[in-house]
């Protein structure tokens, strides 16, 4: 009887063991590796190998198994021209050794994994998607702090960040010390967790990721407005609750450029072996104050709200001055004979803005105070670049601009 048993038992276990066999040797990385040997001469197999493959990077505190399926990646001579059996496109490999750097610092992706989704980070927990295509660019700002160095090779990156300070997100949010702090910090959007982020991918259609996010919310900023959601409120109301984000109706390259430099925004703290030291910004030489003045504007991102030139046109719900931020063509008109005033107003903002229905919400925007982000020098420039804005735009579009200053004074 007892013998019965054990004979039964052991073929039980041998049956199990056959099944873990059977699916070990059958997962998708196995099945990806045959597929690849079978294009290759006996020799060029023996050559290759089979398994497991790791690139263990420990100074980066990271372990990529990514040439595990990728197996061709630094191998030309053998590569196919289908994923993932490609060579690594340009000499990115040579400048990079991949026992050096691995792939993850520059991809995202999860290095670790052997399945292709959880590989390229398709999974929800996991905070690094893939970087493909010209994303990646998003990555070599970590070490490269000189920029200019590196330009012809990350042209959407450069374009992002001069964006970003084109069109004003720094009158809002901050990166690093500079830019107001109307709205989030942004200094570490491309890393900070999931819970931290104000994404609320439930607003928007999946990929629910951290690339997809960004660019979702700077196409549409003011439908997806973390916490508040169009469905849940009253009927009516809709249009009292968007975000005080503008629409900036960005073109689609101009929204992957600012996602690129957006998702380069990470913590890091790299070993300087991996870093090359940032340079200071080249000082500018310009050919008048109102030159410098607009380059002040720029700097502060004062376009953010006023528009860019000062043209006004951006939303301010709920506000007595028409419901929107003021256009700067008045400026001159108002403040000509009382440049203190106007100095004053920059450096101590104005808090708060009259509201047009008091039983609405308070307007969201208001004038930030510069205090000292700006030197005297830099203010008087900037007072006259605004007094130069008569010239370049229409007078003020409602007459109630005009009432409402002397409501606001
Ligand atoms: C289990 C196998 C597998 C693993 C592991 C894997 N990949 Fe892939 N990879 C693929 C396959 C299959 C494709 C082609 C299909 C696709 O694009 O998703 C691909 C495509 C890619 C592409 C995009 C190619 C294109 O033209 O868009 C990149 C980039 C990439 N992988 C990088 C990585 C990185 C980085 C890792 C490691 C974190 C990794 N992969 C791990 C199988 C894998
Ligand atoms: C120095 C950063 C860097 C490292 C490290 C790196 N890559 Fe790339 N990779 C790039 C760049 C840049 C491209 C070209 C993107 C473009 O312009 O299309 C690229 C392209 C690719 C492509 C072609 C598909 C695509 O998205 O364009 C694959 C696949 C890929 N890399 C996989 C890997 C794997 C696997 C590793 C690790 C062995 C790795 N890379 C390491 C920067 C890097
Ligand atoms: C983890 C840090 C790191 C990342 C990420 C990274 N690089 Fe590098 N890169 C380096 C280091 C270190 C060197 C070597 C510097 C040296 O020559 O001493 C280098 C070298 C280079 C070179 C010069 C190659 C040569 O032979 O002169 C270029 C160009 C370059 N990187 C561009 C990029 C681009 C573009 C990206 C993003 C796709 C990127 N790097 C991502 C650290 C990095
Ligand atoms: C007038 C003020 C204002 C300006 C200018 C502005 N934003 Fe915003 N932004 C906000 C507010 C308020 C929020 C938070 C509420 C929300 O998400 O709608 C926000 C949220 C965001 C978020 C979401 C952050 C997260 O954690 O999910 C991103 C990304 C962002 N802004 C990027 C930008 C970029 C890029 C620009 C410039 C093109 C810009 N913003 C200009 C007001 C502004
Ligand atoms: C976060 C949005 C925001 C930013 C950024 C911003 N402003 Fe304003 N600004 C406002 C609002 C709102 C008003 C109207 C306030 C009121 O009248 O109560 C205003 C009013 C003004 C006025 C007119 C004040 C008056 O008496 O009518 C001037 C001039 C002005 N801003 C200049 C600037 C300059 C210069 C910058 C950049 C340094 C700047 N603003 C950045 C929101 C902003």
């Amino acid at each position: 009887m007892k013998r019965l048993l054990f004979l039964v038992l052991s073929g039980l276990l041998s049956v199990l063991f056959f099944v873990a066999f059977w699916r070990d040797t059958d997962r998708e990385w196995t099945r990806t590796q045959r597929r690849f040997l079978k294009t290759l001469s006996k020799d060029e197999r023996r050559q290759v190998g089979t398994g497991i493959r790791q690139l263990i990077v420990s100074d980066l505190d990271r372990v990529d198994r990514c040439t595990t399926c990728h197996v061709a990646i630094d191998k030309p001579q053998l590569a196919l021209a289908e994923e993932p059996f490609t060579a690594h496109p340009g000499s990115w490999l040579q400048s990079h050794p991949p026992e050096k750097f691995g792939c993850t610092v520059c991809h995202g992706g999860q290095g670790l994994a052997t399945e292709v989704a959880a590989a390229h980070g398709d999974v929800t927990h996991w905070e690094e998607p893939l970087l493909r295509g010209a994303l990646v660019q998003a990555s070599c700002g970590q070490c490269h702090g000189d920029l200019q160095a590196i330009a012809p090779q990350v042209p959407l990156l450069v374009k992002g960040r001069e964006l970003f300070k084109v069109k004003g997100c720094y009158g809002c949010h901050a990166v690093k010390d500079v830019g107001q702090t109307i709205s989030q910090d942004l200094t570490e959007v491309g890393s900070k967790s999931y819970l931290l982020m104000e994404a609320d991918f439930e607003m928007m259609d999946p990929p629910h990721d951290r690339i997809h996010w960004l660019m979702s919310k700077l196409r549409h900023p003011r439908q997806l407005n973390p916490g508040v959601r169009p469905a849940e409120l009253p009927p009516g109301e809709e249009e009292v609750f968007p975000s005080a984000m503008p629409h900036f109706g960005l073109r689609e390259e101009e929204a992957e450029a600012l996602t690129v430099y957006l998702l380069s925004l990470t913590a890091s703290d790299l070993p300087v072996s991996y870093t090359t030291p940032a340079v200071p910004e080249p000082v500018v030489a310009f050919a008048s104050p109102v030159e410098r003045g607009r380059a002040v504007f720029e700097r502060l991102g004062c376009a953010g709200c006023h528009g860019i030139g000062g043209a006004g046109g951006r939303k301010n719900w709920n506000s007595g001055l028409g419901e929107e931020i003021p256009s700067l063509a008045y400026v001159n008109a108002y403040y000509g004979n009382d440049v203190d005033s106007l100095k004053q107003l920059i450096r101590n903002g104005r808090q708060p803005v009259p509201r047009a229905d008091p039983n609405r919400p308070r307007p969201s925007l208001y004038m930030p105070a510069w205090k000292d982000r700006l030197s005297e020098e830099e203010l008087d420039a900037l007072v006259a670049y605004l007094f130069s804005l008569a010239e370049h735009l229409p007078p003020p579009s409602s007459p109630s601009d005009s009432s409402s200053r002397a409501q606001a004074n």
